[in-house]
This record gives structure tokens, sequence and C-alpha cells, in this order.
């Protein structure tokens, strides 16, 4: 109604004889207020309107009614708002995509630690109940399964040892050392040890002559880890032949390769090897004492000396494991 009327008073205006000066100030200043009025108006009405379509999008993301983010829409006359908060959505949707990711690998690696604690626990429990139940008086087996309970206390120990050394890594508290040694030097301190395991199985465990006086820049106990991890794998999935450590150095960098004649690995499951847990044979691996974390720290470590591992592998034909450390 008050729109119409001054509508009209401005009609009027146009219509006012010339000579009525005053009279025709004054209806010059009600059409100016009036068109003022006009614009103020229009101008509210719209805003409200567009607050009204923003508030309903607010309620349609807060009660998860948006399932992508060309649902969001708001008046043409606010596109760039919309643009921001379609970019705002998706910014959310993939940090609430990565919480969900993190409780799903958190829930798994709780999964996968107790069942691999649950193995030798349940082992040793089953060794010490016979005996207690009379077998440690039978001579023929108390000392067997003695021998097979002390196996899997190693195993577990070594289970434990590895998820320390993942959980300390991962969690960045992992503190390396860095200094200059010789690399002869620990490959003389790892050899003697590791050896027993290769006769075991008739394997050759051969060191390739190389500089003796080449030193390296690394954490001379992390590189320990590392060369013990690769080579005992290598050892583990060999049935014959031999098990080589071969070191070449050019300008800048060692090249240090770890290659065996063993069963060798299928293209498809070489990208896997180095997650936590995965084990291409998991029978194989677990009566071998394996829980599949050997080379998901070995990556860790070799990441951390800013390298990393390559893997050359064929199913029957072997493998090797490399990688380039400074020196
Ligand atoms: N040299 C190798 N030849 C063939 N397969 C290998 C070799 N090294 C590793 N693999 C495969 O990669 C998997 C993962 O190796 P990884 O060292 O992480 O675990 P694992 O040896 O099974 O157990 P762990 O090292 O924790 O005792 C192994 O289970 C095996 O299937
Ligand atoms: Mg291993």
């Amino acid at each position: 109604m008050v729109y119409a009327a001054l509508c009209l008073l401005t009609l009027l205006l146009v219509f006012i004889p010339p000579g009525l000066t005053v009279t025709r100030l004054a209806c010059v200043f009600s059409a100016a207020c009036l068109l003022n009025f006009t614009a103020f108006y229009f101008f509210v009405h719209i805003s409200e309107r567009e607050l009204r379509s923003i508030r309903k999008l607010i309620n349609l993301i807060r009660k998860n009614k948006i399932s992508s983010p060309e649902e969001i829409v708001l008046p043409e006359n606010l596109y760039d708002l919309q643009e921001e908060i379609r970019a705002m959505y998706l910014r959310t949707q993939n940090d609430i995509d990565y919480l969900k990711k993190l409780e799903r690998v958190r829930t798994e690696f709780l999964g996968n630690v107790s069942h691999e604690l649950r193995t030798p626990i349940f082992a040793i429990q089953g060794f010490i109940e016979t005996l207690l139940d009379g077998a440690i008086n039978d001579s023929k087996v108390n000392m067997k399964f003695l021998g097979k309970a002390a196996h899997h206390t190693e195993n577990l120990n070594n289970l434990l040892n590895d998820l320390i050394d993942i959980s300390m890594i991962e969690s960045g508290e992992m503190h390396l050392s860095f200094r200059y040694f010789r690399l002869i030097d620990l490959i003389k301190e790892i050899i003697p040890e590791l050896l027993p395991e290769a006769e075991k199985k008739n394997l050759k465990l051969i060191v390739n002559p190389f500089d003796e006086k080449l030193q390296i820049l690394a954490d001379r106990n992390k590189l320990r880890q590392v060369f013990n991890n690769l080579i005992l794998n290598a050892i583990k999935y060999t049935e014959e032949g031999s098990v080589s450590v071969i070191i070449e150095a050019d300008e800048s960098a060692a090249r240090i390769m770890i290659k065996d004649t063993g069963i060798g690995i299928s293209e498809k499951d070489i990208p896997r090897i180095f997650e936590r847990f995965y084990r291409v044979d998991r029978d194989r691996s677990r009566a071998a004492g394996g829980t599949g974390l050997g080379l998901a720290i070995v990556k860790h470590i070799i990441e951390a000396h800013s390298s990393k591992v390559e893997v050359r592998s064929t199913i029957l034909g072997g493998s090797e494991f490399a990688f380039r450390l400074k020196h």
C-alpha cells in the first residue's frame, strides 16, 4: 500500500504545472525520498531472500543432507559465495574422509597386533599346560616342548621389539645419529651373526669384495637393523643357492644390494610388501616366525636417510633389494 501511494506521488510530480516552485521542490524532494525508499526496499527485500537461502543451505549441510558439492546452490548473484561454500564443503569432506581412514587403519592395526600376539601366546600356553598335565615327566617330549615354548617366546619378543620400533618411527620419536663409519667394519660384525642361519639351510652367504676404505654417512645401529632384516629375509625366502651382499660406490653414494636366488615376489605383490603386516604367504612367513613388520621398518629407516629401497624380483627368479647412501 505505502509503496503504491508513493508511486502515485512520483507520477503527480511529473504533471505539476511549472511556476509552483516551492510545491515543485517539495515534490522533487518527496520523489527522491520515494526513489531512495524504493531502492532500499528492494535491497532489503533481496538481502532477506539471499539470507534465507544461505540459512537454508547451512541447515542442509548441518543436518548432513548434502552429499555432493553440486547440491550446494545459491541465487545467481551469490555465485562467488556458492563456490566458496562448495570449496569449504570439499575441504571438510576430505578431512572427514582422512579421519575415517585413520580410524580404520588404527582398528586394523590393533586387530593385526592382537592376532599376532595371540599366536605365540596360545602356543606357549599349550606347551606349558601339556607339560603341567604330566608331559614334564616324559623324558621323550619334555625338552622338545620346552624348546618349542622357548622358540615362541623368542618370536613374541621379536614381535614386541618390532612393534616398539614401528610405533617410535611412526610417532616421529626415532632419532637418528648420523656419522661416518667404514662399511666393512659393520659388514664384518653382521655376517658372522647371520652365517649360522644361512648354513642351517645350506645356503652360501657371500659378500662381494668392495673398497674396504669406503666410509658412509648413516646411523650405524639403524643400518645394522636394515642389513639384518634384508639378509634374514633373503635367507628365509630362499631354499637353495646363495644370498649375496653387493656394494658399489660412485662419486657421491654407495649402492648396497642384497640379492638372493629364492622364491621371488610377484609383480602384484611388490608394491605391498612394505606395508605393515603384509606377507605374500602368511602361513609360510608365520611358520618362519615372521609378522610382516621387517620391511616396513627397513623402508622407514632408509627413508629417514633420505633414500629409498628399490626392489627387483620375479617369481622363482630371486630378489634384489637395493638402496643408496651418501659417502
Ligand atoms: N627376499 C625375499 N624373497 C621373497 N619374498 C620376500 C623377500 N623379502 C620379503 N619377502 C616377502 O615380503 C613379505 C614382507 O616381508 P617382511 O620382512 O616385512 O615380513 P616377514 O619377513 O614376513 O616378517 P618379519 O620380517 O616381520 O619377521 C614377506 O612375508 C615375504 O612374503
Ligand atoms: Mg622379514
